[in-house]
C-alpha cells in the first residue's frame, strides 16, 4: 500500500491511471449532481454535506509525473466548477451561495497532516478554521454515525448528503453503515469503491464466515458451494453476480448503478457502486456515464436484465479478454435495439398493462439506460405499433417526446381488455 503514503515533507504518492479514472467519475458526477440540485434560477442558496470517508492526503503525482488532486480537492474543485456553470448558464445576477461542509475522515494521521498542509497552501485555511472543512482521524465505521448525525442536523427536511467511500479493499464499510445512512437521510447518496477481484481471490470455504461477519451481510452461497463454484471455468462471473445481488439487496438503497473499473494491466477489477434512494439520483449517475463514456466501462449487458446471466468476467470461458460495455454511441444504439426487442415481451403479462412509472421503477436497476433513453424507446415502439401507450383519458397518446408517469403501456392486442 506504499503508493498511498503521505508524509509531510516528502513528495506525494503515485496515483495509478485507474484511480485517475475514479477521480474523473467523481468530478463529473459532482458537477451533474450540483446542476441537478440547482436547476432553478430563483434558488439563491444551496446547502450540501459531503463526507469523504477515506479521504487520503489530497495530492498525488500521476504516471506522467504531474501533480494531481486527491478526492477532497476533486470534490472542492468540482463544486467550484459547477457553481460557475450554474451562474453562467442561468445568467444569474447574484451568484449562487454555497453552504458546503466537507467532512474528511481517514485513519492515518500522516495522510490528514498532509491534507491539512495541502489545503492550507491552496487557500482553504479559513474553511478549515471555520469547520467548513473538517478533518477527522479514525476508522470510518466508528465515525459514520456522527457524520450521519451532522448531515442530518444540516439537512433536517430533505436529508441530503453524499458519502464518498473509497476504501482500499472490500471490508472497511460494514453494511450496517450503509443501512444507517439510508435510514436516517432521505436523500443520501453513496459512491462506494469495492475491490471485487481481491474478494474473489480471497474467498474460500474456510473464510466465508469471516467475510460475512466483517461486512455484515449474508451471502446466498454456502461455504461448500464457494469451493465448488471456484472449480468452474467461469467462477468469477458467478461469484461476482451473486455477491452483487447480496450487497445491493442488503444495503437498503432502493436504486443502484454497478459500474466497473478495470485497471489496464493485470488483475484488480473494482466496482464503483452508486447507491441512492431516489431514481433521479440514479439517473444522474447513469447520465454521467453516458456523457463521459471514454473513461468508464461497465461489464453488464445492454437493455434490461443486464446481470441476468451474471457479470461478464475479465476472461471468458476460453480465456479471451472480453470487451466491456462502453457507453459509446454504438452502445446506445445497441441498448435501444435490445430494449426494442425486450419491451413487448415484458408487457405480455399484465392484461391491463402498466403505467410508465411502474415499468420504469421496476426495471431501472437492471439497465445501463437512463430514463430518457427508456422513454424514447417506448415512444418509438408506440409509433411503430409494437406497443400502445394510453394517456389519462384512456385514448392513444399523442405524446412524441415525453411520457407522463401515469401513461399506460400495453401490447396492442390488450386494448380491448382495458376499455
Ligand atoms: C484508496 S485511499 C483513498 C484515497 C482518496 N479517497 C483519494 O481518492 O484521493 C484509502 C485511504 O483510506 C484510509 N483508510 C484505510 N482504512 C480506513 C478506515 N477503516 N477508516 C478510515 N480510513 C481508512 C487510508 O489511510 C487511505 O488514506
Amino acid at each position: 500500500m506504499s503508493h498511498y503514503d503521505w508524509v509531510v515533507g516528502n513528495p506525494p504518492p503515485l496515483l495509478k491511471r485507474h484511480s485517475e479514472v475514479k477521480h474523473a467519475l467523481l468530478r463529473n458526477y459532482l458537477v451533474e449532481y450540483f446542476l441537478t440540485l440547482v436547476s432553478l434560477p430563483q434558488q439563491e442558496k444551496i446547502r450540501l454535506t459531503i463526507v469523504d470517508g477515506f479521504c487520503g492526503g489530497g495530492l498525488y503525482v500521476n504516471e506522467d509525473g504531474i501533480e494531481v488532486p486527491g478526492s477532497p480537492l476533486v470534490i472542492l474543485d468540482a463544486i467550484k466548477e459547477a457553481a460557475v456553470l450554474v451562474n453562467v448558464r442561468q445568467d444569474r445576477r447574484k451568484p449562487i451561495q454555497i453552504d458546503l461542509e466537507l467532512i474528511c475522515i481517514d485513519e492515518c494521521s500522516h495522510a490528514l497532516a498532509f491534507l491539512r498542509k495541502t489545503l492550507d497552501q491552496l487557500g482553504y485555511g479559513a474553511d478549515l478554521a471555520a469547520d467548513r472543512i473538517r478533518l477527522v482521524q479514525g476508522d470510518f465505521a466508528r465515525h459514520c454515525g456522527a457524520a450521519i448525525q451532522r448531515a442530518h442536523d444540516r439537512s433536517r427536511v430533505s436529508g441530503r448528503a453524499l458519502f464518498v467511500l473509497d476504501q482500499y479493499g472490500y471490508s472497511a464499510v460494514p453494511v450496517v453503515c450503509l443501512r444507517d445512512i439510508f435510514a436516517k437521510l432521505k436523500h443520501a447518496e453513496v459512491l462506494l469503491t469495492f475491490y471485487i477481484d481481491s474478494l474473489l481471490n480471497y474467498l474460500s470455504e474456510k473464510n466465508l464466515a469471516d467475510f460475512e461477519r466483517s461486512i455484515g451481510i449474508r451471502t446466498s452461497l454456502s461455504a461448500q458451494e464457494i469451493d465448488e463454484v471456484k472449480q468452474s471455468p467461469s467462477w468469477r462471473v458467478h461469484l461476482q453476480s451473486s455477491l452483487y445481488q447480496d450487497l445491493t439487496s442488503q444495503c437498503s438503497a432502493r436504486f443502484f448503478t454497478p459500474f466497473f473499473i478495470r485497471p489496464e494491466r493485470g488483475h484488480g477489477d473494482f466496482w464503483l457502486l452508486h447507491l441512492s434512494q431516489h431514481w433521479k439520483a440514479r439517473d444522474v449517475m447513469a447520465g454521467t456515464h453516458w456523457r463521459h463514456h471514454n473513461h468508464f466501462a461497465h461489464y453488464g449487458r445492454p437493455g434490461f436484465h443486464m446481470f441476468s446471466t451474471g457479470y461478464i468476467g475479465k476472461f471468458d470461458d476460453e480465456g479471451k479478454l472480453q470487451m466491456g460495455f462502453d457507453f459509446s454511441e454504438i452502445a446506445a444504439t445497441v441498448s435501444k435495439d435490445t430494449m426494442m426487442a425486450q419491451i413487448p415481451a415484458m408487457l405480455f403479462d399484465g392484461a391491463k398493462g402498466m403505467t410508465f412509472e411502474q415499468f420504469f421503477l421496476q426495471l431501472i436497476n437492471t439497465t445501463p439506460a437512463t430514463r430518457a433513453m427508456v422513454e424514447s424507446t417506448l415512444l418509438a415502439l408506440n409509433e411503430g405499433g409494437d406497443i400502445t401507450i394510453l394517456d389519462e383519458t384512456g385514448g392513444a397518446t399523442r405524446a412524441r417526446v415525453h411520457l407522463k408517469p401515469e401513461h399506460v403501456l400495453q401490447l396492442p392486442s390488450q386494448r380491448s381488455f382495458g376499455f
